[in-house]
């Protein structure tokens, strides 16, 4: 080890957040790729809690205790699951780690499955921000994507929400969707603005392999529509007061994503359910692991080492190239310190990469922080390249 590079931060220092995986919903949307399953009967939500907890109880046996900065119950469709089963839940979490009673707890809505006297339920429950599944409020498109609502029922959704005493609640909204052109894409994000949540999250649709939209694939916007739709919809955005921050993630002052934000800042993450994943930084270097797939699978070794489907610590030249992934994805990009205390590397062993990222123009330096320029930032994927670690 050279005198520049130093030990990971000790474990305690890096913020903690938790990841908890909710893998149903009422069916699956043509272009979706998370691991998800179409419920076909009772959701087993008292067994899905009982097994979460019993496999927060595996991950913990190895960790040393830190305070979660948050919580993301995500899936699927988490709102499926009744507010007594996340009551339980969150208590089960806050029993096993300190830290929930101030954390940001953020569970996913789809505006077909929740109703007003859920929302009330959930914010009871602990639940303190709700991540709304809108895609458009357009109907053609909504049918189109296969969704289970329409625009009427998103917005009925967002309303009781906010009745329901959510101060902090996101949209997710997509673009590029099939048929759509730029006056489209502007209108949906105008309902979003005149809406007022304090944060959205607006990604352009992909067609991911193994889906039916992979398959037989829909007449999509092509390269240069798209380009003018995300032009015009970060303006909009801009002017409604949502500041980009992120590739994908648009806030109000004082609002943006404390979960997101930690994966951006390559902090630490357990990931509890079927499918989750995890990163975890320690003395041996920093680790990811994934359980199982399959919900029933899960069901049955929670709790046991056999729920683990994979585990790798990552090589010294992953540690630089994954770290940028994540932190380029911020307008702001990373301070240099930041950088050094979440990878254990000295800046110099990115140096020859980064010299010719600024000498293109793709990234600016000063004496602390690293940030992609607006050129940079569209050509994520170029810059990115020059720092992909040598093959093993
Ligand atoms: C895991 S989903 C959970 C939300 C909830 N299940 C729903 O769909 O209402 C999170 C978000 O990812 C986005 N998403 C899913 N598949 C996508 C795709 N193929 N391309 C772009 N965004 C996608 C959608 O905006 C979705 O709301
Ligand atoms: S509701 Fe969300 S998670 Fe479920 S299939 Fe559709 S996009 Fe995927």
């Amino acid at each position: 080890m050279s005198v520049a590079e130093k030990p990971l931060t000790r474990l305690d220092d890096l913020p903690l957040s938790l990841y908890v995986h909710l893998p149903w919903c009422v069916r699956k949307c043509p272009y979706c790729d998370f691991n998800s399953h179409a419920l076909h009967g009772e959701i087993p939500a008292g067994a899905y809690v009982d097994a979460l907890l019993r496999d927060l109880d595996f991950d913990l046996e190895s960790l040393a205790v830190r305070p979660l900065v948050s919580v993301f119950l995500g899936g699927g469709t988490p709102s499926l699951f009744d507010p007594h089963a996340i009551a339980r839940l969150i208590e089960g979490i806050g029993q096993r780690l300190s830290g929930v009673a101030d954390a940001e707890i953020t569970l996913e809505a789809n505006p077909g499955s929740a109703d007003a006297g859920r929302f009330r339920g959930y914010r009871v429950a602990g639940v303190n921000r709700i991540s709304l599944g809108v895609q458009s409020f357009d109907d053609a498109s909504l049918a189109r994507l296969g969704r289970i609502h329409d625009s009427a029922e998103a917005r009925r959704a967002f309303t009781a929400a906010r009745r329901a005493g959510f101060d902090n609640i996101n949209l997710d909204l997509m673009y590029g969707l099939p048929g759509q052109r730029v006056v489209d894409a502007v209108a949906d994000v105008a309902v979003a603005v005149d809406l007022a949540p304090e944060h959205l999250s607006v990604y352009q649709l992909t067609l991911e392999p193994g889906t039916p939209f992979h398959r037989r694939p829909p007449p999509l916007p092509d390269h240069d529509s798209l380009w003018d739709m995300h032009t015009a919809l970060e303006a909009a955005l801009a002017a409604g007061g949502y500041a980009r921050y992120e590739v994908s993630a648009y806030a109000r002052a004082g609002w943006r994503c404390v979960h997101n934000e930690n994966y951006w800042a390559f902090g630490d993450y357990l990931g509890v359910g079927a499918g989750a994943h995890a990163k975890l930084s320690g003395a041996g270097g920093v680790r990811r692991t994934r359980k199982v797939r399959s919900p029933r699978a899960f069901m049955d070794c929670a709790g046991k080492p056999t729920c683990l489907a994979g585990a790798r610590t990552l090589t010294r030249g992953e540690l630089g190239f994954e770290f940028l992934l994540n932190a380029l994805r911020l307008t702001e990009g990373f301070a240099i310190a930041t950088f050094r205390e979440r990878t254990g590397l000295a800046p110099a062993a990115i140096e020859a990469p980064l010299r010719r990222a600024c000498e293109r123009g793709w990234l600016s330096r000063d004496e602390h922080r690293i940030r992609p320029t607006a050129t940079g930032y569209r050509f994520l994927d170029d810059v990115l390249e020059l720092f992909l670690p040598p093959p093993p």
